[in-house]
């Protein structure tokens, strides 16, 4: 959600600007600002709506500065308008501000602020940083000190830049909660939420921890806590190619990211498969071994999506190595007071790795003595460096908010997990080898499913005016019944519940009825004749089956009236397959419905804030 950049360098500040807020807008956001420090004033620009319309505004307007800041917007204090939009000033308008996150102790510190003679003009929280800066810069006369002293007293979350009209070689990026980095160019460098805004200037980035704070010039720039201690950051690369966050020709990222799937579950295995031993390598876990051996139990916390894929990883690693396993939402656990024991391993799953409630759930489990590791896709984001060890999925940036590429790297991952658990353990090395031998072979089945998928498009068309739908699968099929799910009522706004097959006679089978659609995830393993029983048990009350079967498997079109083939494969990589079919489903009801697909409405792809 939202997304900032700041610019300080020798092109024109204005696009570069506002190139960075157009690879931000996949982050989500409703509305959008520009603020450019133009011959010793605050110029700024900023609307409701689209990046697109703010870019139109700049039709009447020429300028020439080479420093600024911008901002998209998901509003958490003031509705989404043009005044609460970002930037924020100050009242002497010296100071310029953005800012992601939440101020939470801003009502408090507008009325000192009110009590003193201030005024303000929004509604945000932001503002009143903006303000408060502003307050103790007419006090000391120091722009840095007054931002740090001003963020040592906030509480909440802040990714902020902010500049000084007084001061044109100078702009201030600081963090505590929410992701900032900054690109190291040639005299030149810039500010952004994540990389995909940086990558088209530099590879050269620097990572902001939280409480850190950059102060940039033309010629160089400092780094240090906001307490004032200086700090030496390493300088990283960007991994990712510039096209990786271009769409390459297909109408939308999501698809393109749904039909990338053969190659990132591939790299998500590249390099860590032994087939000879039945083993895996994963170098990512090599500081907690020792840990990993004696692990008594794991607890995976993870949000949306990678809940989801938490789910089939307890299954596939209690299946593999006998460990019990606990899967907790990062909202829940991290409130909960949860009882850590001696040798928990508790993994962390998140594709930004910036969601507020994973990274305050791994904080919490880190307080009380876990071994904390993640599985992250977005390198260098906080959830990866502040896990002990971890895997990264290697799928690429993700632009599309829907995640799909990741869903299935994720259980990849999971799967590679379980097998050096299990192989710690109990699991032989004939078993690791078939269970090797079948991941390897998921890409070409991948491929093989993308190649014609004209069945599901007629499969939305034919469903697309309905209002709720059913998705059903036991076993491991169940949290990928959840998912696709999920898929399908946060981009086509259709509501969709997942569930137990078997649950069906507990209530939801109420629900059915000639208007009711129902995904039945029943593909050839061991339960397959008890999903049949309650595929039946839908078609005799008039329900619309759908069924995601197995290659080959005729007898289900006896009750199904739509049959999404799948390859064969161990019921445990199922979802990874299955979870295609249902991604397209959604997508192709979503277009039809004209959703934005990739931005749809209220969502964030990094749910930032608490
Ligand atoms: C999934 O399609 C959603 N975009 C959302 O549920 C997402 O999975 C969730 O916010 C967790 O994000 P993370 O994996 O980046 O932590
Ligand atoms: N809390 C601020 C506001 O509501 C910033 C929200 C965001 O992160 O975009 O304006």
């Amino acid at each position: 959600m939202c997304g900032i950049v700041g610019y300080i360098g020798n092109l024109q500040a204005a696009s570069v600007l506002l190139n960075g807020l157009k690879r931000l807008e996949y982050r989500g956001y409703d509305s959008a600002g520009i603020s450019l420090l133009e011959y010793g004033k605050f110029e700024n620009l900023k609307k409701v709506g689209k990046v697109s319309v703010l870019e139109s505004m700049f039709d009447e307007h020429e300028f020439n500065s080479t420093l600024g800041i911008a901002h998209t917007r998901w509003a958490t204090h003031g509705e989404p308008n043009d005044v609460n939009a970002h930037p924020h000033q100050d009242n002497s308008g010296k100071i310029s501000l953005v800012h992601n996150g939440i101020i939470e102790n801003y009502s408090s510190l507008k009325a000192q602020l009110m009590k003193s003679g201030y005024n303000f003009l929004s509604e945000t929280d932001s503002e009143v940083l903006a303000v408060f800066i502003g307050s103790l810069y007419e006090k000391f006369g120091d722009f840095e000190k007054a931002v740090r002293l001003a963020l040592m007293e906030v509480r909440g979350t802040f990714g902020i830049t902010v500049l000084c009209s007084d001061d044109p070689d100078c702009l201030i990026a600081a963090r505590r909660g929410s992701p900032l980095i900054f690109g190291v160019g040639d005299g030149e460098y810039i500010v952004a939420s994540d990389a995909s805004a940086i990558i088209q200037y530099t590879r050269s980035v620097v990572y902001l921890n939280d409480n850190e704070m950059a102060v940039i010039r033309r010629n160089g720039y400092t780094t240090k806590t906001i307490q004032n201690e200086e700090i030496i950051k390493q300088v990283n690369q960007i991994e990712f190619e510039l096209e990786s966050i271009e769409k390459g020709g297909f109408e939308h990222f999501m698809l393109k990211e749904i039909f990338e799937q053969a190659k990132t579950v591939k790299d998500s295995m590249r390099g860590r498969l032994l087939p000879d031993e039945g083993k895996v390598r994963l170098g990512g876990l090599l500081p907690v071994m020792e840990q990993l051996r004696n692990a008594k139990r794991i607890i995976i916390t993870a949000c949306g999506t990678s809940w989801h894929s938490a789910l089939v990883g307890e299954y596939i690693i209690e299946s593999l190595a006998q460990i019990p396993v606990e899967v907790e939402y990062a909202s829940e656990f991290r409130y909960r007071n949860p009882v850590i024991l001696p040798n928990d391993l508790v993994i962390a799953i998140s594709q930004s790795g910036e969601t507020a409630d994973t990274l305050a759930a791994i904080r919490e489990a880190s307080q009380k003595g876990a071994t904390v590791i993640g599985i992250v896709n977005v390198v260098g984001s906080t959830i990866a460096r502040e896990t002990q060890a971890g895997i990264y999925l290697h799928a690429g940036p993700e632009i599309g908010v829907a995640s799909t590429k990741a869903f299935t790297s994720q259980i990849v991952v999971l799967s590679l997990i379980g097998i050096m658990l299990g192989r710690m353990r109990n699991l032989s090395a004939t078993d690791g080898k078939s269970l090797v031998r079948e991941l390897m072979s998921l890409p070409e089945k991948i491929d093989r499913m993308l190649e014609n998928t004209s069945s599901i498009l007629q499969i939305a068309e034919s469903y697309k005016k309905n209002k709720n739908f059913l998705y059903l699968g036991r076993g491991y099929n169940f949290p990928a019944a959840l998912e696709g799910a999920l898929k399908l009522k946060e981009i086509s706004y259709i509501h969709a519940e997942g569930y137990p097959a078997a649950e069906m006679k507990h209530g939801p089978i109420a629900l059915i009825d000639e208007n009711m659609p129902v995904v039945f995830i029943a593909t050839k393993d061991e339960i397959y004749e008890k999903v049949i029983s309650n595929i039946e048990e839908v078609s005799a009350r008039r329900g619309k089956i759908i069924a995601i079967a197995t290659e080959g498997d005729e007898s289900i079109k006896k009750w199904a009236k739509h049959v999404i083939y799948i390859p064969e494969t161990i019921p445990m990589f199922i979802p990874i397959l299955a979870a295609i079919p249902m991604q397209l489903l959604a997508y192709h009801i979503a277009v039809k419905l004209g959703r934005d697909v990739d931005k749809p409405r209220n969502l964030a792809k990094s749910v930032t804030v608490e």
